[in-house]
């Protein structure tokens, strides 16, 4: 998670982490599950999970019911990302032990964690429990939440924050000596009650055992006939149990997403830090506004990112490389001095150093370019190598061809690799020189040095050192030199 640099996490006694992810959003009005909704490029639930993962928990379980099995698909993802410590470069976290629990219908937070009883009987240590749909939460966070908890010796500890609008937040009503009393839901509150601007995050550290016995005496006496699990508060606090709370001053990153806007907001907090945490190593990224950087993404220092730009990861980029304008790169790695200029499409590809590409290039996947390799403008690659030092300047297309050293490919040669039904694979050795126009009729063979004449179209193999012209192509014995 580049957005919040965080710590080597620091040796800490066990504990468990509970994420409720089983709701539909009713509010989002989506035929998907909320959680899997898009914030910065991810899954909403894809945060969550890193932002939990990034401070070692033994165990997490996860609450899952509307799309169970997507959910559950995107955590599995999530559980393969690369965890970044503070210096942006990944950190070895312990992998917990992951436990789903079905919630087959939606009837309170509370309710979801009823559903997870049996695991939580058996956990040993505190339990962080953390809602899917608070995307912004960071490790830092998490982590100063769960100390302050043990430190009070506290049975259930709330994370909050004091919001301008506090609309549609549960609030969190204090006693006269300040402590809290209960968390009373927006629509349940009194209009004194709702002028309370502190609201409860959905995110807190419990002692597990006074949660289960809490939970045994939650009702559904609410205004949407819910089990809710912030009663719990209220309940602990009258059974004579510590409740407490830490209040954050960051109140964006926890904010809690139940519709359309949120969403954009909460990709808004997220785009931000991972930005600043760019620019914090080194990246210069000339207008953050128009620029969208995935959470996934690595790039070195001395990197300029120009405006309107999107990487979106996993991607690694390395050091001084330049990314113009209007270009998209996506699930690819770029290696150092790497120029892309402007409207770039690039996925699912390895640059080495040195490379140039653009303007208007696309490399659509599986394409390698090696060290000094140059692709100019509306040349499409698929599939394909194109060897050290070699160029394909103007107006191409190269699909499952494998390209060696110093070949220079003609402005408008096309590799034909495709006959109707199969596609076929076109091989150019080291030195060859493609002549502009040549239609390479797959699969065939371009022997090192050899030569096509403007316009031929290539149908049978060409030796090495031989030349080849016209319609079909004709070999011509004599050496090229
Ligand atoms: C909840 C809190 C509210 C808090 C807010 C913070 C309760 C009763 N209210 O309200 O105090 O201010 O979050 O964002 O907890 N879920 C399930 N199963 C269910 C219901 C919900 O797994 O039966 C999951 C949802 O997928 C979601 C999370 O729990 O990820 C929160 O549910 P949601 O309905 O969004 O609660 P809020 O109304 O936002
Ligand atoms: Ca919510």
């Amino acid at each position: 998670m580049p957005p919040k640099r965080l710590r080597v996490t620091p040796p800490i006694p066990p504990f468990s982490v509970l994420v409720l992810a089983a709701g539909q959003g009713t509010r989002m009005k989506s035929n998907r599950a909320k959680v899997l909704h898009e914030v910065a490029g991810e899954p909403m639930i894809a945060h969550v999970i890193r932002a939990a993962r990034s401070i070692g928990p033994a165990t997490m379980i996860v609450v899952v019911g509307h799309q169970a099995e997507a959910v559950r698909e995107a955590v599995e993802e999530s559980l393969t990302d690369p965890v970044p410590g503070r210096s942006g470069k990944p950190v070895p976290v312990p992998a917990p032990v992951i436990h789903y629990v079905h919630q087959p219908d939606q009837r309170g937070t509370g309710h979801a964690v009823m559903m997870a009883r049996a695991h939580l009987q058996r956990l040993k240590g505190d339990l962080l429990l953390l809602y899917g749909d608070v995307p912004c939460i960071d490790g830092e966070v998490l982590l100063k939440l769960l100390q302050e908890h043990r430190r009070k010796r506290a049975s259930m500890t709330v994370l909050t924050a004091i919001l301008v609008d506090p609309a549609g937040y549960g609030r969190i009503i204090r006693d006269k000596t300040g402590d809290l009393g209960s968390i009373v839901e927006e629509r349940d509150c009194t209009p004194r009650q709702r002028r309370v601007t502190e609201i409860n995050s959905g995110i807190y550290a419990f002692q597990t055992g006074d949660l289960l016995q809490a939970l045994d005496r939650v009702e559904q006496k609410n205004a949407q006939g819910e089990f809710y699990l912030t009663d719990a508060a209220a309940i602990l606090r009258r059974g004579g149990k510590r409740v407490g709370t830490v209040r954050h001053a960051d109140a964006g990153s926890l904010l809690g997403i139940n519709t359309r806007q949120e969403l954009a907001q909460a990709s808004a907090v997220l785009q931000t830090r991972v930005l600043d945490g760019l620019m914090t190593e080194g990246v210069t990224i000339h207008d953050p506004a128009s620029t969208f950087i995935d959470a996934r993404v690595t790039i070195g220092p001395d990197t300029v990112v120009f405006p309107q730009v999107i990487i979106d990861g996993p991607t690694t980029i390395g050091r001084d490389c330049v990314i113009e304008s209007w270009t998209h790169i996506s699930r690819s790695s770029l290696g150092n001095r790497v120029h892309i200029r402007n409207g770039c499409m690039i996925g699912e590809s390895l640059l080495d150093d040195d490379v140039r590409v653009g303007p208007f290039a696309h490399l659509r996947m599986g394409v390698q370019l090696e060290e000094g390799a140059t692709v100019g403008n509306f040349v499409e690659m698929k599939k394909s190598r194109l060897g050290a030092g070699s160029k394909s300047m103007h107006l191409t297309y190269l699909g499952d061809a494998t390209i060696g050293a110093r070949v220079n490919i003609g402005a408008g040669t096309v590799t034909c690799n495709y006959d109707g039904k199969r596609k076929h694979p076109t091989f150019i050795e080291d030195e060859a020189r493609i002549g502009s126009d040549t239609m390479l009729v797959a699969p065939v063979r371009i022997g090192k040095g050899a030569v096509t004449g403007a316009g031929a179209v290539v149908t049978k193999d060409v030796p090495p050192g031989t030349l080849a012209v016209g319609v079909p192509a004709v070999l011509k014995k004599k050496k090229v030199v």
